[in-house]
């Protein structure tokens, strides 16, 4: 699988290990300066630590890239995984940039502490692939993640999505309804 990662912080990090170091090619966009050493750092953890949860050896690593912009990091890409600041803006102009390029079938997830599914969706025409896989901290080595849809989410998407999840050695909870999370700067 293509896996895009749209911000390579704490979370984006996390996930780009997890991706990575399941075998996916992983295309990471992320404007800090810093990006690429801090990233660098976080996949030396998850290598020393992640495969001494399995008792078999893991698989080969897929290839990581560092795209120029969000829009080259997601050209052929089955999965988004959106890690950015938990700025509605921020967001709002990301999706924005992203969105036209986007297969029909490629999976919008954001990792968003505080913003409800519906909340993002209204940000995007093609509402109904975009869904919240909420993880925690450390990405790469905790398990679970909330799998969140709103009321036009395809219960296919989320059963999709989940079972991803599970691929990449993760414990999905796939949530039946949206609730409030961190309070969040309403616009
Ligand atoms: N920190 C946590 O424990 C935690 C847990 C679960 C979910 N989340 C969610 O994950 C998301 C990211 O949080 P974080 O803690 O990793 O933040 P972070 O500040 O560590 O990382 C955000 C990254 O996004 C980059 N960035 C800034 N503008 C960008 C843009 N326009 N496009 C792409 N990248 C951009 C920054 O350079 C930074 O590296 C948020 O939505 C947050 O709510 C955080």
């Amino acid at each position: 699988m293509k896996v895009a990662v749209i911000g390579g912080g704490v979370i984006g990090g996390g996930w780009v290990a997890r991706f990575l170091l399941n075998g996916h090619d992983v295309t990471v966009f992320d404007p800090a300066p810093d990006a690429e050493p801090k990233l660098g750092a976080v996949l030396g953890n998850a290598r020393a630590s992640l495969p001494a949860l399995y008792d078999r050896p893991p698989p080969a690593e897929g290839a990581l890239r560092f795209a120029a912009d969000s829009v080259e990091a997601v050209a052929g890409a089955d999965w988004v995984q959106e890690g950015a600041p938990e700025r509605l803006e921020v967001k709002r102009d990301l999706y924005a940039q992203i969105e036209p390029h986007l297969g029909h079938g490629t999976v919008r997830a954001s990792s968003t502490s505080g913003y409800k599914p519906s909340h993002l969706q209204a940000l995007l025409h093609r509402v109904e692939r975009l869904i919240v896989t909420h993880p925690f901290n450390p990405v790469y080595l905790v398990p679970l993640v909330e799998v969140v849809g709103a009321g036009r989410t395809p219960e296919a998407l989320k059963t999709r999505a989940a079972e991803t999840l599970s691929d990449i050695g993760m414990h999905p909870l796939v949530m039946q309804a949206e609730v409030d999370g961190f309070e969040w700067p309403h616009e």
